[in-house]
């Protein structure tokens, strides 16, 4: 169900710069012409432009630059399946947020975004740097009831949707690195990290983490990272739409959730896995634990785990690990 004023922006744009009458959008609301005036003013204070045109009612001149609850959820429209969205300002980490709206009972699915985290933590015990610079951090909290096993491709299936967004959104050429990379230009635009809660077999609480760098300059981020991060909005050379972008990711993860919980995504999984794999055939290093080896990167086997053909000939399957790419070949 979208708010009044989700309901008002969803006019709008769909109207694609066409004015919208009164009328029409009190008929829509249920309210009075009076009442969907004081609805527009209220936007107007929180970052949005109408042009009134005389006689044919109004047109949408401007967004917010900043996440708008709202607007994301203009832009998505009455999609089935589509989470509550829950947009913060500041949080500790979006996966400990959705963790503890789990924890509490609420109904699921739904998808904390923010702009900027205290306690942003990526794979393996590091932090993910999320300053409040343009970037966002989201996560979709889900209650699945899959069995555990059913999880293995579900990172790499996620990556692999949101590679094929940003080409789409950005006209870029993103890459995923295995297991939870997002690269552009060689360089990382985003990582994933996927945490589940698993009971008496039964995977019954899901939580899928995104940082994506989009409008920040990789420059602010500290020197151990600054080298290899990129944003998108660095990339293409212009600022991005954070609602727009924030409303496609939003669509693209749900319908992904749903093909993986139906199982229906197999096909698709290989196609692009194929299209988006930077890895393939390339040298490459795996550091598991205490134990590094070198060899040949060749795809993935049907559980996800990484094929590699070491330098002595012998190929050997990695179901986690650090991988990096030999310098000669990045
Ligand atoms: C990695 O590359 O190691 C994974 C990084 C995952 C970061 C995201 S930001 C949103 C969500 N909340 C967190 O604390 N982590 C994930």
């Amino acid at each position: 169900m979208l708010s009044s004023e989700a309901l008002i922006l969803h006019e709008l744009l769909s109207a694609d710069r066409e004015p919208v009458s009164g009328q029409k959008l009190a008929r829509l609301l249920g309210i009075s012409r009076v009442a969907v005036w004081a609805q527009l003013q209220k936007l107007e204070k929180q970052g949005f432009a109408f042009a009134a045109v005389r006689s044919r009612g109004y047109r949408l001149v401007r967004t917010p630059v900043g996440v708008h609850p709202a607007l994301i959820q203009a832009y998505l429209g009455r999609r089935r399946g589509t989470p509550q969205l829950v947009c913060l300002e500041q949080v500790d980490s979006t996966n400990s947020e959705a963790e503890r709206r789990l924890a509490a009972g609420e109904t699921m699915p739904q998808v904390i975004v923010a702009h900027h985290q205290t306690k942003g933590r990526g794979r393996l015990g590091r932090v993910w740097h999320s300053p409040s610079n343009g970037n966002l951090y989201f996560s979709f909290a889900y209650r699945p009831q899959l069995e555990p096993s059913r999880l293995q491709n579900f990172t790499l299936w996620m990556g692999l949707n949101i590679c094929e967004l940003v080409r789409n959104f950005c006209k870029l050429s993103p890459g995923l690195k295995w297991p939870n990379d997002l690269l552009v230009d060689g360089r990382k635009a985003g990582g994933m990290l996927t945490e589940a809660r698993i009971d008496a077999d039964q995977v019954r609480e899901l939580v899928f983490g995104l940082g994506l760098n989009v409008n920040g300059r990789a420059s602010a981020l500290p020197t151990d990272v600054r080298r290899t991060a990129i944003s998108l909005a660095e990339a293409t050379g212009a600022p991005v739409d954070l609602n727009r972008l924030s409303a496609a990711l939003i669509g693209r993860v749900s319908s992904a959730y749903a093909q993986f919980v139906e199982g229906s995504y197999h096909d698709k999984y290989a196609d692009l896995w194929q299209r988006y794999d930077i890895l393939r055939g390339r040298s490459v290093t795996v550091i598991q634990g205490a134990r590094t080896v070198r060899g040949t990167a060749m795809g993935i086997d049907d559980q996800s785990s990484l094929i590699v053909r070491l330098e002595s000939g012998r190929t050997e399957r990695f179901r986690a690990g650090e991988v990096t790419l030999a310098k000669n070949t990045a």
